[in-house]
């Protein structure tokens, strides 16, 4: 088996996936180990789950920083390493038509909590971010100062629909409610966008008649506790890599970043 890697783990809420991460270490089908569980939110169950394998924990206040951007702003500064024009000409979250200083100030004060979240990080150094249900959005601030320049990136989420179907924050609920006959999960890595990132694997079940929105959750985690854990092991087995590629269409030029992945190394070699 490979060398472990680090991973660094971020969680908002139950951290079931994180649970389904530890348990795949300690049953030795992940070559790694957690170095740091963070949390915006001091109540997270994930926090426990955490401690109890006694990993370090910290926790970023995101809504007192961003209540204090919202309504001190002459006290609230972004970090002084912050562009706000490297930031506007990144971000692939808001269309053109929204409004640019809602934006702007989106911009800014994700970056002033996320200048902590990266002191927070800092004494834990790690091969690969996953977010495990961190339900705040990463701008481009963070993304950039995490992966500078490597390829494969190193932020992976999981989002609980097939993307690129039903994006944010309630995939089973949006997969159930269309009328869906098939629902599934997808971990891939992070870019600028909102769960737009490069695709590095998938999971699917059917929708039966008789299933309700929640046997779609509980069927959509137990999906997600396979997968997640199968997809870290691909980057520590060092078999992920980003590739653009380009489609020359009729109906104009298409262009996207994909995960390209190696088949898994010869026994025996290196
Ligand atoms: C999961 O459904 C995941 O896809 C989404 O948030 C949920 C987190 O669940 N991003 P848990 O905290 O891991 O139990």
């Amino acid at each position: 088996m490979s060398e472990p890697i680090r991973l660094g783990v971020l969680v908002s809420g139950g951290g079931t996936n994180l649970q389904a991460i530890l348990d795949a270490i300690r049953e030795e089908r992940l070559p790694a180990r957690v170095v740091f569980v963070g949390s915006d939110n001091p109540e997270a169950k994930g926090l426990d789950r955490a401690r109890a394998c006694g990993v370090p924990t910290f926790v970023v206040p995101y809504r007192e920083i961003l209540r204090r951007f919202a309504h001190d702003p002459p006290q609230a500064r972004p970090p002084e390493d912050f562009s706000l024009a490297e930031a506007r000409a990144r971000q692939r979250l808001r269309s053109e038509g929204g409004d640019p200083q809602r934006l702007d100030r989106f911009l800014a004060s994700r970056a002033a909590a996320e200048a902590e979240l990266l002191a927070a990080m800092r004494p834990f150094p790690f091969d690969l971010l996953v977010l495990a249900g961190f339900m705040r959005i990463l701008s481009p601030y963070f993304i950039d100062r995490v992966n500078a320049g490597r390829n494969p990136p190193r932020i992976m989420n999981i989002h609980p629909a097939l993307l690129p179907a039903f994006p944010g924050t309630d995939g089973y609920g949006d997969t159930f409610r269309y009328g869906c006959k098939v629902a599934g999960c997808t971990v891939h890595f992070v870019d600028y966008g909102e769960d737009t990132g490069p695709i590095i694997g998938q999971r699917a079940f059917p929708i039966e008649e008789g299933d309700t929105l929640e046997t779609v959750r509980r069927k959509g985690l137990e999906q997600e506790w396979r997968l997640y854990p199968e997809c870290i092991r691909l980057f520590a087995e060092g078999r992920l890599r980003t590739e653009r590629r380009v489609w020359e269409l009729a109906g104009g030029r298409r262009e996207r970043t994909v995960v390209v992945i190696a088949p898994p190394a010869a026994p025996g070699a290196g």
